[in-house]
């Protein structure tokens, strides 16, 4: 007798478990929880670079694309599953259709985008990342093992100051530089790539000399400063001879900053702080921090719409 009990005892047991683990949608076998692991894009008609990362919790999943990932989850809907992407807010509705556990085709259905994707592990595969396009910013630091992935080199500026910048990005500097010379404004190199150690010096003097609330206004964090990346530089202006590099002073200097803006996404540049946007980039106006994404295209798409770098990769 307590033999049978305990067997009762322990049928019970599992059946409540059971019905605790995520149920298939009866009635629909091809709707079944993405294995967990990472799933790359095999075909989308561009993108190449995104992977999918689902979990079996259903709670962490990420998408990357090129350096930037973003969080969401997943559900099953009726014979759908709808993506939450970012936030709660930004759901997509996604068709799946598996072919095996291990091949998977989604079709989007606001954009109609099809995207095949395959799971290849647990392990996040080797991918050609576009470095110029990395997101540093209050939310995400500098990528690990940055510094073997970029090639930095020696710039000088007319005061004979030696600057370590990206070398497609000092390259592209010197252009900038020159055409804004045809036009009678002189910009020079101030602060480019910078160590988590040189970051730091920066962020006490700040602190110390202007207050908490300041630096946290126009310094970032060391190890979450652009600056770390080689790809941004901050300029100071030569007028009538005279070194601007104040930070309220240049700020003034609101119709030479104005024509200097005009000629960035030419050269692959783009504005890193643009007046306004601090709740999204979470720094104040700075007119002087540039940022090179190697791109005049999507520079130019950037600058021309007056969006921030968090918004065309479409993350805060
Ligand atoms: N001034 C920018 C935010 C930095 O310190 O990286
Ligand atoms: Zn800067």
């Amino acid at each position: 007798m307590k033999k049978l009990f305990a067997v009762l005892l322990v049928t019970a047991v599992l059946a409540g478990l059971a019905a605790c683990t995520p149920s298939l949608k009866p009635g629909n076998a091809s709707l079944k929880p993405f294995k967990a692991g990472t799933w790359i894009v095999v075909e989308d008609g561009g993108d190449d670079a995104k992977t999918y990362t689902f979990t079996d919790s259903m709670t962490e999943c990420s998408y990357c694309s090129g350096l930037a990932c973003m969080p969401f989850d997943y559900e099953i809907s009726g014979s759908s599953y709808i993506f939450h992407m970012g936030s709660a807010d930004d759901n997509s509705v996604v068709n799946a259709v598996f072919d095996g556990d291990e091949d998977c085709t989604l079709t989007w259905e606001d954009s109609g985008r099809v995207e095949t994707i395959q799971y290849v592990g647990d392990k996040e595969p080797e991918k050609e990342v576009n470095i110029y396009m990395v997101l540093v910013n209050k939310q995400n630091k500098l990528p690990d093992n940055w510094e073997n992935m970029i090639e930095l080199a020696t710039g000088t500026n007319s005061v004979g100051e030696n600057y370590l910048v990206e070398k497609k990005a000092l390259e592209a500097f010197e252009k900038l530089r020159a055409a804004l010379l045809e036009e009678g404004i002189d910009i020079e190199l101030d602060s480019t790539y910078r160590t988590v150690e040189y970051q730091q010096k920066i962020w006490d003097e700040f602190e110390d000399e202007k207050g908490l609330d300041y630096a946290r206004q126009y310094v970032a964090v060391p190890g979450f400063s652009e600056h770390h990346t080689g790809l941004a530089i901050d300029v100071m202006l030569i007028k009538d001879g005279e070194v601007i590099d104040d930070n309220d002073d240049m700020i003034a200097e609101k119709e030479i900053f104005a024509k200097v803006h005009a000629r960035l996404a030419e050269f692959g540049f783009i504005l890193r702080y643009p007046e306004g946007k601090d709740e999204i980039t979470g720094y104040s106006y700075e007119p002087w921090h540039f940022r090179y994404i190697d791109s005049p295209e999507i520079a130019k798409e950037i600058m021309d719409s007056g969006i921030t770098l968090e918004e065309y990769l479409g993350k805060q």
